[in-house]
């Protein structure tokens, strides 16, 4: 594998709308973004990935780009964004935008030449058909219903994967693509670092459309079937490559969730598409085809399964990037430790909130509350079950070391770094996200209560991750001086970023400690490209693995459950890395592992 610039790097995603809002209107804006420029470099990453800002009607939060040339006014101005690229620059940071080019807004003016004249030019950078020969075929939008809807004004319809507001871009048309190749290389030669590449394994259809075997009642099929048919979107992203990316030494990342078996390398090998895509097979567990209501939860054995499955797929033959959370997903440390820490908070906090894991005598003051009976106001006994799990500090700093020490480039969320949970719905309406709201009717249709409902689309909801960031214990969690957009999660007033800069025991702290180690010149070389090799696999909630560098060998060890266990090491410890909690019991060859205790050792 090639050496590359990006390769020792930390990333860090911002949801510009949920980070931090300068004028008070409520939306988080450019300006936002730089006033906490320093606050990242404090925790030390180095690319910045931004989620859109272009101008759009934010149907789907700026996913749906009505003009690729201009900032959103909500968002700041095109001089913000200059001053952000160059700001970040001068601290030695790197700035990704969202490159969201599988589908444009129904409000881009390609749309609107194509709903004016269907039969000219703008017609054929859509997928048109005529309206009396029925739906060409019976695909599913990711965000529900029929892919097909009628092109208003005029006797056609278009295709839209993704939400009616959210029409696809024809790949096929050359025009197409050459306006896509313009953009990115104007957007570089403005000083960006590169992109993260929105839903691009979509751009490629199966073609001639056809009917796929229907999988709901709805008589239509799920768009993966689809994508599984699709042929040949390697001509189309070799293209844009050579195009685009490649003269600028670009970093991209992809959001591919299907590649076909057998296709990693063309995506991230040394000639890949891609700089890197994202390792979802963490994420992909559990998932139900009935909808996310029906999703289950996540247990350590599956996911540490999923981590190494995809470490052994992607071996040397190029980077992933690493997560476990973004703004489409639940908050990762709601999702993949509720199912080990028990559901209401109670399990979670070992002994029921006494702050009872040794050594970590502030737990339960980071942690939300006790047992979950800190009050979310009005809740009857049932509703309080179901609110997401509360965890503790050590367990968020566990999950937050396993997965950051994989092979990989690390990706952080915001509010990761502060260990922010799950928000617990309590109707259906504190609900913005469209992508629940369909799934909230799917739940209802597959006969689920409407409390039922809320509870389970719930847990895997979107808004999740996109309350406002928590940076301290005022109005709005510091988010805003006006009313936030979107409510924010009430355990700001214990979680939040003030509260933990500093202190030693944080979890913000422990994930510096994370990204210090990742720069520390001693073990960089190590934990960069180190090769991975899974450490007593089959014991369980036991997640441990090398990291074995030229001359140096480390050993990550995380006990993914809430009772202690005994690990037998396998050899001499030189010298403890890291360790989450402040106890350590080292005894004949064997290590006893608290509740949640994570470290990296040194090996002799
Ligand atoms: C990607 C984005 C998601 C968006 C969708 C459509 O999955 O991450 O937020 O809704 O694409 O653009
Ligand atoms: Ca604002």
């Amino acid at each position: 594998m090639k050496r590359q610039w990006w390769h020792n790097k930390t990333a860090y995603q911002i949801y510009p709308k949920s980070f931090y809002d300068s004028n008070g209107d409520g939306i988080g804006d450019l300006p936002g973004i730089i006033e906490k420029l320093d606050y990242l470099k404090y925790l030390g990453v180095d690319i910045l990935w931004l989620s859109p800002i272009y101008q759009s009607p934010l149907a789907d939060q700026g996913y749906d780009i009505s003009d690729y040339y201009q900032i959103d006014p909500r968002f700041g101005t095109m001089e913000d964004m200059d001053r952000l690229i160059k700001e970040a620059k001068s601290r030695g940071m790197y700035v990704l935008m969202d490159l969201v080019v599988n589908h444009c807004s129904d409000e881009h003016e390609w749309f609107k030449k194509a709903m004016a004249d269907p039969e000219g030019e703008y017609g054929n950078f859509f997928y048109l058909a005529d309206q009396k020969d029925g739906r060409p075929c019976n695909w599913r939008s990711y965000f529900g219903g029929s892919v097909w809807d009628p092109l208003p004004g005029t006797d056609k319809q278009y295709l839209h994967m993704f939400h009616k507001k959210q029409p696809d871009l024809n790949w096929e048309n050359p025009k197409v693509r050459q306006e896509i190749y313009k953009n990115i290389r104007w957007w570089l030669d403005k000083g960006l670092s590169g992109f993260r590449i929105d839903a691009i394994i979509n751009i490629k259809k199966a073609l001639p459309m056809q009917d796929y075997p229907a999988d709901r009642a709805d008589g239509l099929c799920a768009p993966d079937v689809m994508l599984s048919h699709a042929e040949g979107i390697g001509e189309f992203l070799k293209e844009m490559r050579d195009e685009t990316f490649r003269k600028y030494d670009a970093f991209t990342v992809g959001e591919v969730f299907n590649e076909k078996p057998g296709e990693l390398e063309k995506f991230i090998g040394d000639d890949g598409y891609f700089s890197s895509m994202f390792d979802f097979n963490e994420h992909l567990i559990g998932q139900d085809p009935r909808g996310s209501w029906a999703a289950k939860d996540v247990t350590a054995e599956e996911y540490k399964e999923a981590c190494f499955m995809a470490q052994e797929k992607v071996g040397d033959v190029g980077f992933y990037s690493t997560l476990i959370e973004n703004h489409d997903e639940a908050r990762g440390v709601s999702r993949f430790l509720a199912a080990q820490a028990g559901k209401c908070g109670r399990a979670a906090e070992g002994q029921c909130g006494q702050g009872g894991q040794d050594g970590q005598s502030t737990a339960s003051q980071d942690a939300a509350g006790q047992c979950g009976q800190e009050g979310q106001d009005g809740q009857g006994a049932v509703k309080q079950a179901e609110a997401p799990a509360v965890i503790n500090s050590t367990a968020k700093k566990m999950l937050a070391g396993l997965y950051f020490m994989l092979r990989g480039l690390p990706f952080i969320y915001q509010g990761q770094e502060i260990g922010m949970e799950n928000v617990h719905f309590t109707s259906i309406d504190e609900v913005d996200d469209i992508s629940t709201r369909f799934e909230y009717q799917t739940a209802l249709e597959a006969g689920l209560s409407p409390e039922d409902a809320l509870a389970a689309v719930g847990r895997s909801s979107r808004d999740n991750a996109r309350t406002p960031m928590q940076w301290e214990d005022a109005p709005h969690a510091g988010f805003t001086a006006g009313e936030p957009w979107l409510k924010e999660n009430p355990n700001y007033h214990e979680i939040n970023v003030k509260a933990q800069m500093g202190r030693k025991d944080s979890v913000l702290e422990f994930y510096r400690s994370l990204i210090a180690l990742r720069k520390d010149e001693q073990y960089q070389e190590t934990v960069v490209y180190g090769a991975l090799e899974p450490y007593r696999r089959e014991q369980k909630n036991l997640m441990a693995y090398f990291r074995k560098g030229q001359g140096q060998t480390l050993l990550v060890l995380g006990n993914f459950q809430e009772e202690g266990q005994l690990v037998r090491l396998p050899g001499k410890v030189k010298a403890v890395l890291l360790n989450n909690l402040e106890s350590w019991e080292e005894e004949n060859g064997s290590l006893w592992l608290q509740g949640w205790q994570f470290a990296v050792l040194e090996m002799e």
